[in-house]
């Protein structure tokens, strides 16, 4: 059993719930803590870590240019700022990108482009649709756009001006626009990460392209967790053939260096204007660095389609071992972004990878997250499947399986509907 570490970090603010190892070094896909046990890494540093640990490539090129250049200001022209946004036009097929440190700051920025995209045509009170179980991070406008309560609670009132719609519900969209016109942009996760893994489905994202070009709104796909090459496109929304106007970037961008962008097309790009937005630390040398050289060995190594079938393999293996277990109620997602959905709260499972040298997550309280560095090889992909289910399997015998739903009540308008577009703020 994994003993708490001594020092309990008693001056760190307790933020978190921790797991009770720290980790010293890694290398791949695997890393050791202070006691010198390894870890398969499942994790990525929470869909992060893109080339694994201590990539011998990353590693040269961040050396090269911390010995060079770490931080400048945007009082200066930074070179390698055009460089990654060139090549994160080239990607996506867009024009411009706005540079800072995080996936919230991204959709921060995401969001005020679509403030002011009404306010350039008039509309002073402009709304942004978003939807249920949506995640978009912890600042006070993404934590409003986020869906769920608990992250809400406490931090009342919050930013108002979201209208929420079910996920692939393309008619609660269409009903939404009619009903609130002041709405200027429609934002959603490509593939929802922390909401449980749900993906945007193909049709209801072209779709949302479709009555974004009739209505004159803006389409942003939040790309921070399935974007840069997790799911074997550069980004998720390709599989869909569409292209956004808005979308943010953050987590595999930099590989483990702290890194957001704001892509966008034409109909975007010259929104905000010198004075609008901007950041200190926001494309600095060594983020851009990271970036550029993180784009480049995905390149010359081919990890989309190293992702997209070490990926296939994963779920395979995933539906072999788990699908017809009691318990486990769906296994999803695309490339190396995978969930298994099981029917309890199965949070105390982390605990139990640990200690089988396993690093997992679960979001949405049942659903295990597998979001592994994209240089995961077929044999590790195998290794994680064969130390996570024999867990899962236990994990289900030793707890209840929840009681059996009560029967729905008649009336139409029980907090079970979701067809009615709802006000994200009270
Ligand atoms: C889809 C999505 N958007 C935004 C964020 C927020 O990113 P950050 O934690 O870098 O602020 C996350 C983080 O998990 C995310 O998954």
């Amino acid at each position: 059993m994994i003993q708490p570490a001594p020092n309990d970090q008693p001056h760190v603010m307790k933020t978190y719930g921790r797991l009770p190892i720290a980790l010293t070094h890694g290398q791949g896909c695997r890393a050791w803590d202070t006691e010198g046990r390894e870890y398969l890494d499942a994790l990525g540093g929470i869909a992060v870590n893109t080339l694994g640990h201590a990539h011998p490539r990353l590693v040269a090129a961040l050396q090269d240019q911390v010995a060079k250049l770490i931080h400048t200001s945007n009082y200066v022209h930074i070179p390698l700022q055009q460089e990654l946004a060139a090549r994160l036009c080239e990607l996506s097929g867009m024009s411009n990108a706005f540079f800072c440190n995080s996936g919230l700051e991204a959709n921060e920025a995401a969001l005020k482009i679509a403030r002011k995209f009404g306010h350039d045509r008039g509309n002073t009170e402009p709304e942004i649709m978003v939807f249920e179980r949506a995640f978009h991070g912890r600042s006070l406008a993404t934590l409003s756009a986020t869906a769920n309560p608990k992250i809400h609670a406490g931090f009342g009132p919050l930013v108002g001006g979201f209208v929420r719609v079910p996920l692939n519900d393309l008619a609660a969209v269409e009903k939404a626009l009619h009903e609130h016109p002041r709405i200027t942009a429609i934002f959603l996760e490509t593939i929802q990460g922390e909401g449980g893994v749900n993906p945007a489905r193909v049709e209801f994202l072209q779709g949302l392209r479709e009555l974004c070009d009739r209505h004159d709104k803006l389409l942003m796909l939040d790309e921070v967790q399935c974007g840069i090459g997790r799911t074997g496109k550069w980004f998720a929304h390709q599989w869909a053939g569409v292209v956004p106007d808005v979308m943010p970037l953050a987590k595999g961008l930099g590989s483990g260096v702290p890194i957001g962008a704001v892509v966008c097309g034409p109909r975007a790009a010259t929104v905000l204007q010198p004075g609008n937005h901007g950041t200190t630390f926001g494309g600095n040398p060594l983020a851009m660095r990271a970036g550029v050289e993180t784009l480049r060995i995905m390149t010359e190594d081919g990890l989309l389609a190293h992702a997209e079938s070490v990926g296939a393999q994963m779920k395979a293996e995933l539906e072999r071992e788990l699908g017809a277990v009691p318990g486990v109620k769906d296994i999803r997602g695309q490339g190396l972004m995978l969930g298994v959905e099981l029917d309890r709260p199965c949070g105390a499972l982390l605990a139990h990878a640990c200690e089988a040298g396993l690093l997992i997550s679960v979001t949405a309280d049942s659903v295990i997250r597998l979001v592994p560095p994209l240089v995961m090889t077929h044999e590790e992909a195998h290794e994680v499947v064969a130390r996570l289910a024999p867990l899962v399997r236990a994990f289900l015998q030793a707890t209840d399986a929840p009681p059996a739903a009560a029967p729905a009540p008649s009336s139409a308008h029980t907090s079970a509907d979701t067809s009615a577009p709802a006000k994200a703020t009270a």
